[in-house]
C-alpha cells in the first residue's frame, strides 16, 4: 500500500468504460480542447490541484450551478452526482476529498 502523500498522487485515476461516451459528448468538448474559454484541461495535474483542493462540494456546486465559463451541468443534463464526481476525479488525475 503507497502510505506517503506523493506515492499516492501519483496514481492515475482512469475513466469508467461506460463514462467515456458521457465525457466525449460532454466534458471534453471543453475540458479536452485547449483552443476552449480557458477550461482546465483534462489530465494537466497542476491546472486541476487548486480546483480540486476545493472539495466534492464546491466541485460539484460550479458543476452543477456553473461556474464562469463552466456551463450549469457541464453540457451533461442527465449526469448524477457520482458520474460528475468520477469525471472530475478523471480530468483532475485525482480524487476528489470526500468532505
Ligand atoms: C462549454 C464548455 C464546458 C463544458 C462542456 C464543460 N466545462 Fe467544465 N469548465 C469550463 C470552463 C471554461 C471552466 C473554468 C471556469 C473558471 O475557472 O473560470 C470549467 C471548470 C470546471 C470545473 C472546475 C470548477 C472550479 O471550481 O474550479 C469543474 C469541476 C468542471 N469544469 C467540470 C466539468 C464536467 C464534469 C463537465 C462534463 C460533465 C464539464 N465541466 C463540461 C467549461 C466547460
Amino acid at each position: 500500500m503507497p502510505s506517503t502523500a506523493q506515492q499516492a498522487s501519483a496514481v492515475e485515476v482512469g475513466l469508467d468504460p461506460a463514462l467515456e461516451p458521457v465525457y466525449q459528448r460532454s466534458c471534453s468538448v471543453c475540458h479536452s480542447n485547449a483552443a476552449t474559454t480557458g477550461a482546465p484541461l483534462a489530465r494537466d495535474r497542476g491546472a486541476w490541484a487548486p480546483r480540486i483542493a476545493q472539495g466534492r462540494e464546491v466541485l460539484l456546486d460550479h458543476t452543477i450551478n456553473g461556474f464562469n465559463g463552466m456551463p450549469p451541468m457541464g453540457a451533461c443534463a442527465d449526469c448524477t452526482e457520482e458520474q460528475y464526481v468520477a469525471l472530475i476525479e478523471y480530468m483532475a488525475n485525482a480524487k476528489i476529498k470526500d468532505e
